[in-house]
Formats: structure tokens, C-alpha cells, sequence
């Protein structure tokens, strides 16, 4: 329902409900948790490791020892729901990407590690290549293309092997046609029809990924852009074909990406589908939110609330961010 026009002043006077603290709280339209949100976390191997990422102030690659201990001190903060990326040996990324799908792997083991000790925290996983990948991207390339199908069968199996590690939310963020479905097919074979989906659904092709391609270490890599498969920041009506489509092939939960510069989308969404709806405030609004801050040009605690905020106003159901634990510190506080 539109809001009602107000009354001629001075019947109405808006500032009324904005005199205090508490009557500001009473009238708010939109309420944030530590519940809404995601938290994005890059693992790697190792021991007692924090390493940081210079391009994401205040965010580290984390050896699993590490993943715990966070992970730990952010579920007793209200985060439910943890997200990880993994950041792959270099002697392991390959051509044919096999890692991706190794039970063994840092992410199947990260997340068997997570779900025995804190198993109430949702794990959620990231299915695309370009963590495993020789040449960064999300699929395999050949010949200078990347090539759907085949890439959709190694998803399948990358995504099976999470399935069988424990995770309880798969994250495929690969762009590729035909994934859901697939996917979704092969966990109601492999006995996992229970397991959610929450599709990288309407994802830009994005300049705010490059903090992001930093940590997994995939931007030194990269040939090319991710064009051919991610989706063209002019595009709205695109966009939502692809949530439709995700949609019918059998996903959950869908996901926006990036964020702030596509709240316009999440309120379509929203809107069309009436379903989970997340936004990912990704690793390049981060670092522009996060050095504005660190060089004093913003007040950082202010504008990390006031973002989050907007996805909930916008539609959003939650929010993937790195900033959970500081938003859900600060809630607590
Ligand atoms: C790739 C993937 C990307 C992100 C999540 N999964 C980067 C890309 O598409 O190049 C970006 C997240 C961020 O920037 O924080 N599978």
C-alpha cells in the first residue's frame, strides 16, 4: 500500500515522530540482526593462521584452527550462517579444476570441521571453479570459451561432495545455464533432497569483485572477464528471468550481487517473487566502505549500519556481508 500523502502542515508535522530516540525506534519500518546476515570467510591451509588480505582491511584467510575460533565467537554473536571461500594451494589449481570436487579438499573439510563442532551454525558453500581453477575462472575454458555443459557436470560433482561433507547451504555463484537444475537433480538422486540451494541468482558481471579475486587468489590469473556468463549491469529485466529460472529449476533462496549498486534489483526481486531474498554486499563495497573509514573520510560504524540497513529496506531477507561481525558485535553492544 502506498503511504498516505500527509495532511497540510500544520496538521502534520513529520518532525513530530522524529523527536526522540525511543519514538524513532517505535515508528521504524525496518529492523536489522545478527540474524540476517551471512558471514563470508576465506580459508586456507595452515596452522594458527590469520593472513591478512590487503585489499580487505580487517579480513583474513584463515587456517580451519582459526575458521573455529571465529566461527565460535560469531555464532555466540547471532550470527547463524557462515559462508566460506577457499583460497587453493596454487600447486593445485589445474586445468581441469579436480580439486573442486576433492572430498578432501579445504572447503569439504572446513565444513566437516564446522559442523562437528558448532552444529547448529549453518554452513553454506560457494560452487564455481575459478578457486581451483589454472586461469580464474568459473568454468573450464576451452579453446578461449567457457564452456557451459561441461562445467555444469563438474559443479554437480563439486556440489555433491560439499552435500557429503555436511554443508546446509549450497551457494552455486557460477552463472552458468542449466546448474540448478542439475544440481538439484543429482541431491534427490544422491538422497540430499533436503538440502537448500540459495542461488547466486541475478549476479553482475562487477569491477567490485576485484578485493574478492585477491583473497582466493584468482586476480593475477584471470584471462579475460567474466562477461560471457555474468550478467550486464544494464540489465534489469535479464535478471529476473534469471531468478525465475533458478527459481523453477529448484532453488531455495536467491541472491543479488553485487549490492549496494543493485538495491533497485533486490526490490524487484522481492517484489515479482516474493521469496528468501539475499543481497551480497561484496568484497569491493567492503574495501570502499572500510578505507573511507580507515582514512577518517567516514564515520565506519555509522555507514556499515546505515548499508545493511538499506537491504533490509530494499527487501532483503539477509544480507551476505564481511562485515557480520562487527554489525553483530555492535548490535549486541
Ligand atoms: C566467483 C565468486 C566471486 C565472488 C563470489 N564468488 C567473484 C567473481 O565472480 O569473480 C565475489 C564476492 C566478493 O567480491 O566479495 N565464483
Amino acid at each position: 500500500m502506498p503511504p498516505r500523502p500527509p495532511a497540510p502542515y500544520p496538521a502534520a508535522r513529520l518532525r513530530r515522530l522524529r523527536r526522540t530516540n525511543a519514538l524513532r525506534d517505535l515508528v521504524a519500518e525496518t529492523r536489522l540482526s545478527a540474524a540476517d546476515l551471512i558471514w563470508p570467510v576465506f580459508i586456507r591451509e595452515g596452522d594458527g593462521l590469520e593472513e591478512p588480505i590487503p585489499s580487505m582491511p580487517g579480513v583474513a584467510r584463515l587456517s580451519i584452527d582459526r575458521l573455529l575460533a571465529r566461527a565460535e565467537a560469531a555464532h555466540a554473536l547471532g550470527i547463524t550462517t557462515i559462508c566460506l571461500f577457499p583460497y587453493t594451494d596454487p600447486a593445485l589449481r589445474t586445468e581441469d579444476c579436480e580439486e573442486a570436487w576433492n572430498p578432501d579438499n579445504i572447503t569439504n573439510r572446513a565444513i566437516r570441521a564446522l559442523k562437528a563442532a558448532l552444529p547448529e551454525l549453518s554452513v553454506m558453500t560457494d560452487i564455481a571453479l575459478d578457486p581451483y581453477n589454472a586461469n580464474g575462472h568459473d568454468g573450464f575454458v576451452v579453446d578461449g570459451v567457457i564452456v557451459n555443459d561441461a562445467t555444469v557436470e563438474a559443479l554437480v560433482k563439486m556440489a555433491l561432495a560439499q552435500a557429503d561433507a555436511g554443508a546446509d547451504i549450497l551457494g552455486p555463484s557460477d552463472m552458468m545455464d542449466g546448474r540448478i537444475g542439475a544440481i538439484r537433480t543429482a541431491l534427490e538422486q544422491a538422497g540430499h533432497a533436503d538440502l537448500a540451494i540459495l542461488s547466486y541468482a541475478a549476479k553482475f558481471a562487477s569491477g567490485f569483485y576485484g578485493p574478492f579475486r585477491d583473497a582466493v587468489g584468482a586476480a593475477g590469473r584471470l584471462v579475460g572477464d567474466k562477461k560471457t556468463y555474468q550478467i550486464n549491469p544494464a540489465n534489469r529485466d535479464e535478471a529476473l528471468r534469471c531468478v525465475a529460472r533458478d527459481l523453477d529449476e529448484g532453488a531455495d533462496m536467491v541472491m543479488v550481487k553485487p549490492g549496494m549498486p543493485y538495491l533497485d534489483i533486490c526490490r524487484a526481486v522481492k517484489a515479482e517473487f516474493g521469496v528468501p531474498t539475499f543481497a551480497y554486499q561484496v568484497s569491493g563495497e567492503y574495501a570502499m566502505l572500510r578505507g573511507a573509514a580507515l582514512n577518517g573520510w567516514l564515520d565506519g560504524e555509522a555507514v556499515m549500519m546505515e548499508s545493511l540497513l538499506a537491504f533490509r529496506r530494499a527487501g532483503c531477507d539477509g544480507i551476505l556481508t564481511y562485515f557480520a561481525p562487527d554489525a553483530a558485535r555492535l548490535m549486541r553492544a
